[in-house]
């Protein structure tokens, strides 16, 4: 049994004033809702005064992208030893990164293995672009980041990984992938590859989230597929009402 898993990407939004008005509109609902994960990534900036407002709360909070290295000559950079300080989950490849700033599913790979060995959950984002799709070249964009993310990564270690499908083309576009095509996405090229690295048994544990314009009016059509444990959700986790209209979806699809 797979837990339901949502979180939200503030991505560049949200002073820490701003960020903790946030949480204290989520947190009432969001507390209760014991029964799925629920993660909030706010930006690096926040992150210390936001974990104080969660601390000894369920509600994880996870920093949208780190550096591979404990510490060093990295103008700009957060280490792994940082974010661990107050975070759990950690966001990484996330497509705005890959396209943006240049990380490549090798960087993904060193940043995954260093999330893994200080005890952090990855998110490990991967997605195809729009071309790519029309091109018919999802399977193999698919499987090549999950097999080139993943590498060298210890299958005991397996079932804390999250991978998050993310189609470039349904981000930020209000043009969500169907319910439908994101679960084939999952079950053809997704766990397949997933099984090949680490036998199918844990790969029957890691948790697959759709990504890409959810909303709470969409959302239980992603939390009805078998194979899709839950969302990362940009635009809608910034709103308090919208983002738990989600979490209480994914709630409710396990009932
Ligand atoms: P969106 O972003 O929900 O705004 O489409 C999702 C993401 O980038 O993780």
């Amino acid at each position: 049994m797979r837990i339901p898993f949502v979180a939200g990407n503030w991505k560049m939004h949200k002073t820490a004033a701003e960020a903790v008005s946030l949480v204290d509109a989520l947190f009432p609902q969001l507390n209760t809702l014991h029964t799925i994960e629920r993660v909030l990534c706010p930006p690096a900036t926040a992150l210390a005064q936001v974990h104080q407002v969660l601390k000894g709360s369920a509600i994880g909070l996870g920093a949208q992208n780190m550096y591979s290295e404990e510490a060093g000559a990295y103008t700009g950079e957060i280490s792994p030893l940082m974010v661990k300080e107050f975070c759990r989950y950690v966001i990484l490849g996330h497509s705005e990164r890959r396209t943006l700033f240049g990380e490549t599913d090798e960087s993904v790979n060193r940043k995954t293995n260093a999330a893994l060995a200080h005890d952090l959950i990855p998110i490990v984002c991967i997605g195809e672009t729009l071309s790519e799709n029309e091109a018919g070249q999802t399977a193999n964009v698919i499987i090549r980041q999950v097999a080139d993310g993943l590498k060298g990564i210890d299958a005991r270690l397996a079932s804390k990984i999250v991978i998050a499908y993310e189609p470039i083309w349904a981000i930020g576009t209000g043009k969500a992938a169907t319910g439908q095509d994101a679960n084939q996405v999952v079950a053809r090229y997704i766990r397949p590859t997933l099984a090949g690295i680490f036998g199918s048994g844990a790969a029957q544990d890691i948790r697959v989230l759709y990504g890409g314009s959810v909303k709470a009016d969409n959302a239980t059509e992603f939390f009805n597929q078998p194979e899709i444990d839950g969302a990362l959700v940009g635009g809608a986790s910034l709103k308090a009402a919208d983002f738990i209209g989600i979490a209480q979806a994914a709630a409710a699809s396990q009932q």
